[in-house]
């Protein structure tokens, strides 16, 4: 409210012609409207020669008492100007005062005739004006105490006043700051205790930097106790010692697996600049986080963000920062498991922060390693908490019972302690010593909620409706919301004034802007926007998500938008409108968009391997309408498999097989029958399963061919390659088939699996290794952005060039694509190198160097539990041994792997039989030693794994020779040398060549 009069008027009444003093007052009012409007106010009447305007009416602006102090500044300039004008033209002699006031008015409605404001405040303004001197402007105690921030002002006398019988405050304003915000920021209190945990968490970090290692540092705690402060205050104590990168994880819309990593690294350009470091890492990481990406396998995935995380903290320390992380995908915390225990030579602070529920869904979370270090944030201490809510208060007054009452309630959360300050002030029940201290005595019959849900819900609802509007509108699109996108949510009346709600919303501190611009905003606790959010009825809010799926899509052409949000926010509109008992009629447009979203994320988690793909199908499944439900069941039925829920995905095929089968869609059905094959290959064990399968998958096959599914061709193909991997000439050409297909669809996950198995048949299968190592490399530049798998086909590349006798070339390459496997930093990939390198080396005629790495692969399966191949690990190590003559240890590695080994498991029965028909012919005992020799070579034979068959028959040609049956032996070995020489496999050839020569020697020596 603003009072403003011409100082000495009624004196230039009297002696200036009344018609030059109107024309003058005239030209005076016209200004000091124009400048009261130009800030916002309205002039609500004239009262002789005074202006009375007002602002906050009819629109309420959070800043109105700034406004009327600027206006107030501005009029008393233009005042002088005019005055200055009408002195030099008509030697008028023109002054004016004003006085501001702040408080409640009665108002009518603008300026039409009739209105009038009246009340206490109106008075007060008035009498400030009354009491100013020329030129001089008084504000009221109200109005200084919000603008006081913003001005220079100087207390003066107090003023009595008609009918009031305390003296009223004023000030007299100086200047007012051009660009101070609309009201003084709460001061936020000073961090309290937490003095054991800061230096914890810096520990970390130095160690981190010192040791130039990876820590993982948790900081549990429930809502509210502080864990963000706790880590606001360390990383401005590290301050321009490390790059700090922050990504939350979001409590909804689950399937956003990584969401927290590209809003991390998208601050400080950190994956632009890994790019210069590691161009494929980067590109691969890029690709992850663009929400219409090109799939990357899981095994990539978490290799190239390691990398970039690993390049980028080997420039500057980095921190990463991860809030929430019991709300995070289990990809993405086996990620931070991952990069935790895999980073080298790198200087990198894990921060991570989780509720205590995480360590429900992760009860070993960081246990065990060394560079992890887990600490509960507890409630702050009752001094600790005494001292915040000091530190709140200020210099208010706070009366000892009410102190106590609200600390016994905080029970140590210094989120409680500020909410319930927060409403005090919101309530005006907190008053500075600078007033009048009315506060004590209204604090005692507060109600303090004894929650802090309920505190913020009691604070919620004491905002103004449009305040409220724009809130819950914020609280649907999550903690951080763009003002952009909140626009459109509000309802038309309500977003006129979004800024002005918005600025009083942060003043509350309910709300903080983020970064420098006006668009970004947080609440100011996620426990704030659950309340807002919480609060809304239904309705309201099944409204508001479809609104902002609305318009999310809308810009979806330009920008594009992840299936997983905007599925979320249709999946809420349907499951709350349906709540609220709307048929599934009225909802099934738009339960089929929600469908639609989550399908597609579904999928794409799938090519990436992540296992949220089976919640993400579920939930459109549940939107499906039943006869649309075939497809997204068989999709399910994958997901579920590659999970590894071989029951739940059997069952689920079924159902997708049956009502396709109701609906007559044979594609869908013969995508079902895919499945089904799929579960029983995974279970099936022995050859008889192999021939009802391959029975079982021909007409599958033919009905895909005549479909034209591509995408069901390449899975079945794929299987067949597996069913058939013994018969390696049949499995090639079913591998062969599915990558073509897999490629022409654009599968690169089919293809590139079908192209690491055909890899490992150029080794083990018929074909010749010349032949082999061709086809390896042309495989291997197909792949060539594909780590594990062009890292795969060159170490099996490696095993073809020792079969040729380039022994060192292939060590060089086999380390070569070892390392390639080791940096994927996946311990079962690691683990399987060690058969490739037993080959090699006993090729290279160095058992002592194949008895290394059979060890050291044993001992890794053994740990992983591994037995499958752990067995044929120890049957290896067994044969190794054997040759060298360690026998004892030969037998009990032969044991083992005889115990772990499936009876038709070539792989580890050849070697391990061959190692005891080793042990007892050395022991003389060649009866024993021949019939296990000969078995050898019988399991052999069922496949055409031309290398290990000539194997077998050259140790039972070694204990026939033992046995002095020459013959025999030779004949063993001319079968063997045919084998190698199929095979190409030279060194072989030569070395069972020399050994049948010096057969015939003995022979010819003997016959002699
Ligand atoms: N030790 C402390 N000293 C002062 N204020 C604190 C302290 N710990 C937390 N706060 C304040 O309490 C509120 C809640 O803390 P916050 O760190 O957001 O909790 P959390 O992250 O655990 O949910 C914040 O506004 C914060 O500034
Ligand atoms: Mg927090």
């Amino acid at each position: 409210m603003i009072f403003a009069d011409v100082v000495g008027s009624t004196a230039l009444g009297e002696r200036v012609d009344p018609e030059t003093l109107r024309w003058a007052m005239q030209r005076w009012f016209g200004r000091m409207r124009e400048v009261i409007e130009r800030h916002g106010g309205t002039v609500e009447k004239f009262i002789g020669d005074a202006v009375m305007a007002v602002f906050g009416a009819p629109v309420l602006h959070e800043d109105d008492a700034l406004r009327a102090v600027r206006a107030a500044a501005e009029m008393r300039k233009v005042g002088a100007v005019v005055g200055a004008e009408l002195r030099r033209d008509r030697g008028l002699d023109f002054g004016v005062r004003i006085g501001v006031n702040t408080g409640q008015a009665v108002t009518g409605a603008g300026t039409v005739a009739g209105s009038f404001t009246s009340g206490d405040t109106v008075n007060v303004a008035a009498r400030l004006e009354q009491a100013a001197g020329a030129g001089e402007i008084l504000l009221g105690r109200e109005t200084f105490r919000l603008v006081r921030h913003a001005i220079d002002a100087e207390l003066v006398a107090p003023l009595t006043l008609k009918g009031k019988s305390a003296p009223v405050e004023a000030h007299r304003l100086l200047a007012v700051a051009s660009d101070a915000p609309a009201r003084a920021p709460r001061p936020r209190a000073p961090m309290v205790g937490r003095q054991r945990e800061r230096r914890r968490v810096l520990d970390a970090f130095h160690q981190a930097v010192a040791d130039r290692s990876c820590q993982l540092f948790t900081v549990l705690g429930v809502a509210g106790v502080g864990k963000s402060r706790l880590v606001q205050e360390v990383l401005e104590t590290i301050d321009g010692a490390a790059t700090v990168a922050v990504g939350r994880c979001l409590p909804y819309g689950d399937g956003l697996t990584w969401w927290p990593l590209a809003e991390a690294l998208a601050a400080g350009d950190l994956l632009e600049r890994a790019a210069a470091d590691h161009g494929p890492a980067a590109a691969r990481v890029a690709e992850l986080l663009k929400p219409a990406g090109a799939p990357v396998a899981a095994e990539e995935a978490v290799w190239a963000v390691r990398k970039v995380l690993e390049v980028s903290a080997r420039r500057h320390p980095l921190v990463l920062v991860v809030d929430d992380l019991q709300w995070a995908e289990p990809t993405f915390v086996e990620l931070v498991e991952h990069v935790a225990e895999w980073t080298r030579d790198a200087p990198l602070l894990l921060l991570i922060m989780a509720r205590p529920d995480l360590l429900e869904s992760r009860p070993g979370w960081g246990g065990g390693q060394l560079n992890a270090t887990t600490v509960l944030l507890e409630p702050l201490s009752e001094t600790d908490a005494r001292d915040l809510l000091g530190h709140l208060t200020g210099s208010a007054l706070l009366e000892d019972r009410a102190a106590a009452r609200i600390l016994g309630l905080a029970d140590g959360n210094p989120l409680f302690v500020e909410e319930v300050v927060a409403m005090l002030i919101d309530d005006n029940a907190l008053s500075s010593c600078e007033g009048e201290g009315s506060g004590a005595a209204e604090l005692t019959a507060l109600a303090v909620p004894p929650t802090i849900q309920a505190l913020i819900a009691a604070r919620l609802d004491r905002l103004g409706p449009g305040e409220r509007a724009v809130l819950e509108a914020a609280s649907i699109e999550g903690r951080h919301f763009a003002r952009e996108r909140l626009e459109t949510l509000v309802s038309d009346r309500a977003s006129a004034s979004v800024d002005v709600h918005l600025r009083a919303l942060a003043r509350k501190d309910l709300i903080r802007s983020v970064g420098a611009g006006e668009d970004s905003f947080r609440f100011r606790h996620q426990l704030i926007r659950d309340g807002a959010y919480d609060g809304m009825p239904k309705e309201l809010r099944a409204e508001l998500h479809e609104r902002f799926a609305n318009r999310l899509e809308s810009r979806s052409s330009a920008v594009p938008v992840a299936d997983e949000l905007l599925g979320h926010h249709l999946e809420r509109a349907v499951l709350l409108r349906r709540e609220l008992g709307e048929t599934e009629a009225a909802t099934a447009r738009l339960a089929a968009r929600a469908s639609r979203s989550l399908r597609s994320a579904g999928r794409r988690a799938t090519l990436r391997d992540d296992p949220a793909s089976v919640r993400l199908l579920e939930r459109a499944l549940a939107l499906t309408p039943e006869d649309h439900r075939a497809p997204v069941l068989v999709e399910l039925a994958n997901a579920l498999g590659d999970a590894g829920d071989l029951g739940r995905c059997a069952e689920t095929a079924a159902t997708a097989l049956e009502l396709a089968y109701a609906n007559d869609d044979r594609q869908t059905a013969a995508r079902a029958r895919v499945v089904k094959l799929r579960v029983t290959m995974d279970r099936s064990t022995g050859e008889a399963d192999q021939v009802s399968l391959n029975a079982a998958a021909k007409p599958v096959l033919d009905e895909l061919e005549a479909l034209g599914d591509d995408e069901g061709l390449a899975a079945v193909l794929l299987h067949l390659g597996h069913v058939n991997q013994d018969r390696y000439e049949q499995a090639c050409a079913y591998l062969e088939r599915a990558m073509a297909v897999a490629q022409r669809g654009g599968d690169r996950r089919t293809a590139a699996h079908a192209a690491r198995f055909l890899g490992s048949i150029m080794v083990f299968g018929p074909v010749p290794a010349a032949e082999g190592i061709e086809r390896c490399r042309a495989l291997r530049r197909q792949f060539a952005d594909q780590a594990r798998t062009s890292a795969t086909l060159l170490r099996h590349e490696a095993v073809l060039h020792a079969m040729q006798g380039r022994i060192e070339e292939a060590r060089a390459l086999h380390a070569e694509a070892v390392r390639a496997i080791d940096e994927l930093g996946i311990p079962w990939l690691s683990a399987s190198t060690v058969f490739g390198q037993w080959v090699l080396e006993m090729l290279a005629g160095a058992p002592e160097r194949a008895e290394a790495s059979a060890r050291a692969g044993l001992a890794l399966l053994q740990e992983m539990g591994a037995t499958n191949q752990g067995s044929t690990a120890a049957a290896m190590l067994a044969y190794a041994l054997a040759v060298q003559g360690c026998h004892d240890e030969a037998l009990r590695s032969a044991d083992l792997a005889a115990a772990w080994a499936a009876p038709d498991d070539a792989s580890s029965q050849v070697p391990q039989l061959a190692a005891r028909a080793h042990v007892l012919a050395a022991r003389g005992e060649l009866e024993r030693a021949e019939a296990a020799a000969r078995e050898a070579v019988r399991v052999s034979e069922r496949s055409d794994e031309l290398v290990q068959r000539g194997d077998a028959l050259t140790d039972l040609a070694a204990v026939l020779a033992r046995a002095g049956r020459p013959d025999e032996a030779a004949t063993a070995l001319r079968g063997a040398i045919g084998l190698y020489e199929r095979k190409g496999n030279i060194v072989s050839v030569a070395r069972a060549q020399q050994t049948l020569d010096s057969l015939g020697h003995k022979a010819r020596v003997a016959n002699a």
